[in-house]
C-alpha cells in the first residue's frame, strides 16, 4: 500500500483563496489494476484557471492542475517504470493513472508522456513546452496572425503565457510592447526577453504610454488580463487589428457580478473592423505536439527563454498559487514536490 497526500478544496473561494479553503488529506492508494501506473509527483503547476474553475466542481474536490510524475510501478507495458507523464492529477504527491486514451473534451483526464525535452528540467513540460507554451503559440499565431513589422501588445507580459507570446512575436519580426506589474518585470522584459518596450501598468498612464510607444497604432493584441486596460488598448488598434483573448486574470478574484465593465469598445471594433477571438487551450489538444516540438526547437536554438519561478515543497503549493495570483512570479510558476 502506498500512502499519498493531496490538497482537497473544501470551501469555494471568496476573493483571494485562503489556506483554510483547503485541507491536506492523507490516504492509501488502492493496488494497481491492469492498465494503470503509479506515479510519484515531481512537479506541480499552479495556474490562474484553478481560481476560476472552482465552482465547476461539487465540494469537496481534489485540487486539479497539470503535473509531471515519474512511473514507480506499472501495469501497462507502454508506460514502464521511469516514464514521465504529464497529467491533470493536480496537487498530490502520488497518483494512480489509468493510461487509457481520453477524449479531448475531458480536460480533467489529460495525460501524455512527457515529450523529449533534450536534457531540460521536466518542469519545462508544464510551462514553455506545456499548456502555457501551447496557448501562447496557437492563440498568438493562429488568432492574431502576426506579420513582420506589425506592432503587438501583450498584457500579463511577464507571466508564463505572456512572456512566451512576446518572445514568439520577436521571432516573427514584430515590434512588441508589454504590460506587467512591477519595475523589475519591466526591466526583465526589455533587457532579457527582447521586448521593444514594457510598462508597469500599476504606475503608468496606459493610454499615454501606449500612444507614445506605438504612434502608428496596434495591430495585434494578446489579452491575458481584461478590464479597463483591455478597453484602452483596443481603443488604439489599427484597421483590421486582431485580438486574442486568452484570459482575464485581472478579475479572477472577483465574483462574476462584480467584474469590471469594459468601456468604449464598440466604436473601435466596428469602425476598425477588428477581429476579437477567445481561446481555450484544450480545444487545440490534437495539435499540441506540433507546438511543443517547435517551442523546444526555439529554446534549443536560443531564440526562446523558458523562464520559471520555482517554489520548493509539497506544503508550499498553496503559497505558490496565491503568490502567482498576486504577481510574485516572472515566467511559469511551478512547485518542485
Ligand atoms: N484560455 C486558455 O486556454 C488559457 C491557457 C493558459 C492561460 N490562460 C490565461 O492566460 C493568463 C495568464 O496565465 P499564466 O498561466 O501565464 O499566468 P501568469 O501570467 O504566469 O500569472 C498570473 C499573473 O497575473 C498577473 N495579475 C494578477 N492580478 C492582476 C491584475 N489585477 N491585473 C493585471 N495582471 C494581474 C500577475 O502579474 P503582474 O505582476 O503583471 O500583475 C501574475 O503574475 C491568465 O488569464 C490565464 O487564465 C488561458
Amino acid at each position: 500500500m502506498v500512502k499519498a497526500r493531496k490538497y482537497v478544496v473544501k470551501k469555494y473561494f471568496e476573493g483571494v483563496p485562503k489556506r483554510s479553503d483547503y485541507e491536506i488529506v492523507e490516504y492509501e492508494l488502492p493496488p494497481l489494476k491492469v492498465g494503470e501506473v503509479l506515479v510519484k509527483t515531481e512537479w506541480v503547476s499552479v495556474d490562474p484557471y484553478l481560481r476560476i474553475y472552482h465552482k465547476v466542481h461539487q465540494l469537496p474536490y481534489d485540487q486539479f492542475s497539470n503535473q509531471v510524475g515519474i512511473v514507480e510501478q506499472s501495469k501497462d507495458p507502454n508506460y514502464p517504470v521511469g516514464t514521465r507523464i504529464v497529467s491533470h492529477k493536480g496537487w498530490c504527491d502520488y497518483a494512480v493513472i489509468n493510461t487509457a486514451k481520453v477524449e479531448p473534451e475531458d480536460y480533467l483526464d489529460v495525460k501524455y508522456k512527457l515529450p523529449d525535452l533534450k536534457g531540460m528540467s521536466p518542469s519545462i513540460g508544464l510551462g514553455t513546452a506545456g499548456m502555457p507554451g501551447v496557448s501562447a503559440y496557437f492563440a498568438f499565431l493562429e488568432l492574431c496572425q502576426p506579420k513582420a513589422g506589425e506592432t503587438v501588445v501583450v498584457t500579463g507580459a511577464a507571466g508564463a503565457v505572456g512572456s512566451i507570446v512576446g518572445q514568439i512575436a520577436k521571432i516573427k519580426g514584430c515590434n512588441v510592447i508589454g504590460f506587467a506589474g512591477s519595475d523589475d518585470k519591466v526591466k526583465w522584459l526589455e533587457k532579457e526577453l527582447g521586448f521593444d518596450k514594457a510598462f508597469n501598468y500599476k504606475t503608468t498612464d496606459i493610454q499615454k504610454a501606449l500612444k507614445a510607444a506605438a504612434p502608428n497604432g496596434v495591430d495585434c493584441f494578446f489579452d491575458n488580463v481584461g478590464g479597463e486596460m483591455c478597453s484602452i488598448i483596443v481603443g488604439q488598434m489599427n484597421r483590421k487589428g486582431r485580438v486574442a483573448v486568452c484570459g482575464y486574470v485581472g478579475s479572477y478574484n472577483e465574483e462574476l457580478t462584480e467584474q469590471p465593465k469594459a468601456t468604449i469598445l464598440h466604436p473601435s471594433i466596428v469602425l476598425n473592423e477588428l477581429r476579437i477571438e477567445g481561446f481555450v487551450a484544450r480545444s487545440w489538444l490534437d495539435r499540441w505536439p506540433e507546438a511543443i516540438e517547435q517551442l523546444i526547437t526555439w529554446i534549443k536554438n536560443g531564440q526562446l527563454k523558458p523562464t520559471e519561478h520555482v517554489t520548493v515543497g509539497f506544503d508550499k503549493i498553496f503559497d505558490a498559487f496565491v503568490g502567482m495570483l498576486a504577481g510574485e512570479n516572472a515566467g511559469k510558476a511551478v512547485v518542485k514536490v
